[in-house]
């Protein structure tokens, strides 16, 4: 047994995610923090909102709420929602609580005191009429290279030209629609990243075994152009950490925050805080400090591909150069996008199926089977509503559901809704349950490697095995000159099914839990699967599950193509 800590990236909190969010680091997390639990190791599962920076601001204002009250809500709305999924964190925090604000000034200073920190002075847009610096998304202005009036500081919608707030011809600001601006002097702290860059390097050139995406992209960012830059890490906003060295005011960094990828990772280690002082658990050091207890957790972060970056080089920076006993992560496990029909999912533009919407459609379950058997692992792949159709209908109904159907309904029809007796196993049985083992052996070692889809991949054909069992066995046909041995291959057949029920738990968990109940069955994992198999013994009740998962008539896939086909407003 060991412990394992587990992380997803903490989604933004303006808005619903999308399933594409979903796949790339909450869904994938929890089926791996599920597993782990199932086999017995101990595990602290964590997520939590991300809640400062623009984007927040701007959704806040655009919901006509102040941005705290904004941000309290939609906790609650992702709260709900990762609920809805069976998420199964330990605890879903925030990046705007107490204990982050603490630890992310905490940090703040030691890096300061370690020298890794340096005060720059630059020009920035000031709007006298609403008394405060605009970030680059509050200026618009008439693009130099295109005439389009509405381009952003910092890029022009249009014609996609990267832009400075200077370039804009008649900036005003987005937030007042004043033109009174002008260029101010103003301090920032930068990370001295650069000065790390061969401790970095050298940390990522050792870690053994880890998925090609994140290395390669960790290595394109320290080797590519300038290599590791330092970093700006804080900003001119009112919603956020404020700059402060450790509880002490930093002189010159009045009314500024920290940029929220500094603070947002850091959430982390706070979220830990706040899973104890929510009275969840007893001691958060022995999961982060090194000194404490860490030494020996195995640290695994989940993540979309964007997010590379700042999890292989900035955070690190942060870890490495506090020169204080943090718990560094041992395995990154990276993702790429998910594309919706032929385009790309879009929270701006609202495009693609939201966790809201899905939930709104069919439950949880079949959300997550089709996610997680099609994750984006190797390359970028894209949901299609045929793809899910069948993906649902096969896997689910067809091979799994209707396997659990047919052999209790047998049972209660033929002999009784108990376990029956039967005689020995034959040469079928034999074999059998010989494949299934090695098909199991093979999906724990998937699951351990966290190669989802093949996980999936090894666990369907699990199910496949059971059916192409009980084709072959045909017990109906069996029972009418031998019902001795029909008896016994239900027997097998029941105990596989809550053999299913127990394995198939980390992707269909409700699905499983319902089945186990129907068969008052066990969840422990089948480390000897013959021995598993005969966990039901003879005249153990059960009652036939209801309809397991149902199809997905064609009536159905085109009236949800037709829905989702435009834009959520
Ligand atoms: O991409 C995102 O959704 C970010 N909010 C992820 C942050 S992960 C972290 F570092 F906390
Ligand atoms: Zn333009």
């Amino acid at each position: 047994m060991a412990r394992h800590l587990i992380t997803s990236a903490i989604p933004y909190i303006n808005g619903i995610k999308h399933l594409g969010n979903l796949v790339g680091s909450q869904l994938p997390a929890d089926l791996y923090a599920r597993y782990l639990r199932q086999r017995g190791h101990e595990v602290l599962f964590l997520c939590a909102t991300d809640e400062h920076g623009t984007p927040a601001e701007l959704a806040a204002a655009k919901a006509g709420k102040p941005v705290a009250e904004y941000c309290a809500e939609m906790w609650g709305v992702q709260a709900k929602l990762a609920e809805g999924f069976r998420l199964s964190f330990d605890h879903f925090g925030r990046s705007s609580s107490e204990q982050n604000k603490r630890l992310t000034q905490h940090f703040a200073k030691v890096l300061d005191d370690n020298g890794l920190i340096r005060e720059v002075s630059e020009k920035q847009m000031y709007s006298h009429a609403d008394g405060r610096f605009l970030p680059d998304r509050y200026i618009e202005g008439t693009c130099p290279n295109c005439g389009f009036d509405s381009a952003r500081g910092d890029q022009c919608d249009n014609c996609t030209k990267q832009l400075d707030p200077v370039d804009l011809i008649n900036p005003h600001s987005t937030i007042s629609g004043s033109t009174d601006l002008e260029m101010r002097e103003t301090k920032h702290l930068y990370l001295r990243q650069s000065v790390m860059k061969d401790q970095i390097e050298e940390w990522i050139d050792t870690r053994e075994g880890w998925p090609v995406l994140t290395t390669s992209i960790a290595k394109k960012w320290l080797n590519d152009g300038d290599g590791l830059q330092d970093r700006g890490i804080t900003r001119d906003l009112d919603w956020g950490v404020p700059v402060q060295k450790g509880d002490a005011p930093w002189p010159g960094m009045e009314g500024k925050v920290f940029y929220v990828w500094f603070d947002a990772p850091i959430e982390y280690i706070a979220c830990a805080q706040e899973w104890v002082d929510a009275g969840k658990g007893d001691n958060w050091e022995r999961w982060w400090r090194t000194d404490k207890g860490a030494a020996d957790v195995r640290y695994t972060q989940f993540m979309g591909k964007d997010n590379v970056p700042f999890h292989t080089l900035s955070f690190p920076v942060t870890i490495l150069g506090s020169n204080e006993p943090w718990k560094l992560v041992d395995y990154i496990k990276s993702f790429n996008y998910l594309n919706y029909d032929g385009g790309q999912f879009s929270t701006s533009r609202g495009r693609g199926v939201f966790m809201d919407q899905a939930l709104e459609i069919l439950p949880a379950d079949y959300w997550r089977w089709w996610l997680l058997s099609h994750a984006p692992e190797s390359s970028d792949a894209e949901f299609t509503w045929e793809n899910f159709q069948t993906s649902v209908n096969k896997d689910l109904a067809d091979v799994l559901g209707n396997f659990a159907s047919r052999v209790t309904k047998f049972c209660r029809s033929k002999f009784s809704e108990a376990v029956p007796e039967g005689g020995a196993y034959g040469p079928l049985e034999e074999k059998f349950i010989a494949d299934l083992t090695a098909k199991i052996r093979e999906y724990e070692a998937h699951m351990e490697a966290i190669e989802v889809r093949k996980a999936a991949a090894a666990l369907r054909a699990a199910w496949v095995l059971g059916n192409e069992y009980l084709q072959e066995a045909a017990p109906w046909s069996t029972f009418k000159t031998d019902p001795d041995t029909a008896a016994m291959q239900i027997r097998l057949g029941l105990n596989l099914i809550a053999l299913y029920a127990v394995i198939s738990e980390p992707f269909i968990p409700d699905a499983c839990a319902d089945l186990r109940s129907c068969l008052n069955a066990g969840a422990d994992w089948p480390d000897d699967v013959p021995a598993a198999l005969e966990r039901l013994a003879p005249g153990h009740a059960f009652t036939v599950p209801e309809v397991t998962f149902r199809k997905i008539t064609d009536a159905e896939r085109e009236e949800w193509q037709a829905r989702f086909a435009g834009v959520r407003t």
